[in-house]
């Protein structure tokens, strides 16, 4: 046995990698968008998606033997990160029977809750077979629809951009053989610890199962993000979230990764500055039958406004409307003590949030807007859906935190019940549940849209 792991080892050295697997062929979703430099005017672009690697099976290279089982890595192909990588290939992936991932329409993408034993998936959006598609946002506005009316309390259509690799670390680090083809390269803000491979390396070191199907080790993954879309039928945020660095980083401690009590040292800002009606005090704005009827579908457009309306300036605000049954809905005011009222986020927005919900402003430590403007020239987007192990997403739709006085300025952030997120209880009441995301455009300012 031994013996056997040695040769593999040496065998290793001279393929380094995260392999790839050829037992199911790879057949990226259709997911075509739309580039509009007028009202009308819109080039259609070709695009696909791919599922993160961390959904996918992760097998020895020379056969169908487990890398990787429940929440924990096989120790004898995985001795060390450097090794697995090696011995360990991640597969082409069945998005329909396997992950709930189609396209009912040309365009469109549906994203399942629960199918058997898979919970949740998140996809990335490709230019071509290899490479993801890249975003500039700056003096742009990026608008697609959306339909929550089957994603209850305790779950998160989440649309947003991250500061990936094109193509997924691939040509960064050598032990990475997979690339943006299979998902690979994930960062967010938050430096998640969950991931399996980071830096063409397993994450197998220190790894300790969560629960189910989950675990966490040693490293993180950052970089910056911006949150497009953060929802369910009764609550939703849209959120800048900038980072000291400027591309996918490795975190090594709790305090790179701003993990436990150095939230606040960390590369990321992980509260981020967040725009969510219901917390700023308008509870009638967004959820079924309110303004916003969560009900039916809607179209979001978010604009990212530059100090001089160019594609070079400086980021000065990001603006929210939607468009329902032909009507164009201006976003929901502040309704808050202390802060202006105004409907978009800017600096001067968040340092008022902050201060009148007694946050700490980390947003503005990192860089405010226009460290967020910067990360904002490449991004990649994200297309997902989720429950939280860590806090039941009451962030988002409950109280948070959750031990505090509701009364308190910042703490409601929706109606729903803070118990009502947690994994067991949501994945058993409602496997069925679903996101359809659909009609993504990305244009000059106002030009991806239409009022009736
Ligand atoms: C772990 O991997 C080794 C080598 O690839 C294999 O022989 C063994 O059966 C695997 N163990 C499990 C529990 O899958
Ligand atoms: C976009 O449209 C809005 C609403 O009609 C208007 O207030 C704004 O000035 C327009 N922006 C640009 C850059 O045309």
């Amino acid at each position: 046995m031994y013996k056997q792991v040695a040769t593999a080892v040496s065998f290793a050295s001279l393929v380094l990698g995260q392999q790839i697997g050829t037992l199911t062929p790879e057949t990226h979703p259709s997911l075509p968008i739309e580039v509009c430099t007028a009202p009308g005017a819109c080039t259609k672009e070709d695009t696909t998606v791919t599922l993160d690697a961390n959904w996918r099976w992760t097998h020895a290279t020379d056969g169908y033997t487990n890398c990787y089982t429940g929440n924990a890595w096989n120790e004898t192909a995985c001795p060390d990160g450097k090794t697995c990588a090696a011995n360990c290939a991640i597969d082409g992936a069945e998005y329909e029977a396997t992950y709930g991932i189609t396209t009912p329409e040309e365009g469109a993408l549906r994203l399942n809750f629960v199918t058997a034993e898979n919970v949740g998936s998140r996809v990335y959006l490709m230019a071509d077979d290899e490479k993801y598609r890249l975003f500039n946002l700056l003096n742009k506005e990026f608008t697609m629809d959306v339909d929550v009316s089957n994603l209850p309390c305790g779950l998160n259509g989440a649309v947003y951009f991250s500061e990936m690799d094109e193509d997924g670390g691939l040509s960064r680090f050598e032990g990475n053989k997979a690339g943006a083809k299979y998902g690979t390269g994930y960062c967010d803000s938050q430096c998640p610890r969950d991931i399996k491979f980071i830096n063409g390396e397993a994450n197998s070191e220190e790894w300790g199962g969560e629960d189910g199907n989950s675990g966490t080790g040693k490293y993180g993954t950052c970089c910056a993000e911006m949150d497009i879309w953060e929802a369910n039928m009764d609550a939703t945020a849209y959120t800048p979230h900038p980072c000291k660095v400027s591309e996918q980083t490795q975190c090594v401690d709790d305090i790179e990764c701003g993990a436990g009590d150095h939230r606040y040292e960390g590369m990321c800002d992980r509260d981020g500055c967040d725009f969510n009606a219901f917390r700023l005090g308008n509870k009638e704005y967004y959820g079924p039958e309110k303004t916003v009827d969560t009900t039916k579908p809607f179209t979001l457009v978010t604009q990212f406004v530059t100090e001089d309306g160019t594609d070079t300036g400086a980021l000065k605000s990001i603006h929210r409307f939607y468009v329902q049954d032909g009507v164009v809905i201006p976003n929901s005011e502040t309704v808050v003590e202390g802060v202006d009222p105004v409907n978009y986020i800017s600096d001067d927005f968040c340092e008022q949030q902050k201060t009148a919900f007694g946050d700490n402003n980390h947003f503005a430590t990192i860089g405010g807007m226009a460290a967020m403007g910067k990360q904002l020239e490449k991004m990649v987007l994200v297309l997902s859906i989720w429950d939280d192990h860590a806090v039941y997403m009451n962030w988002l739709d409950s109280n948070y935190p959750t031990d505090a006085d509701p009364t308190k300025p910042g703490v409601a952030r929706g109606r729903c019940d803070p118990e009502a997120g947690v994994p067991e209880t949501v994945e058993a009441a409602h496997p069925d549940a679903y996101v359809i995301y659909s009609n993504i455009k990305l244009g000059a300012i106002n030009s991806t849209f239409t009022a009736a």
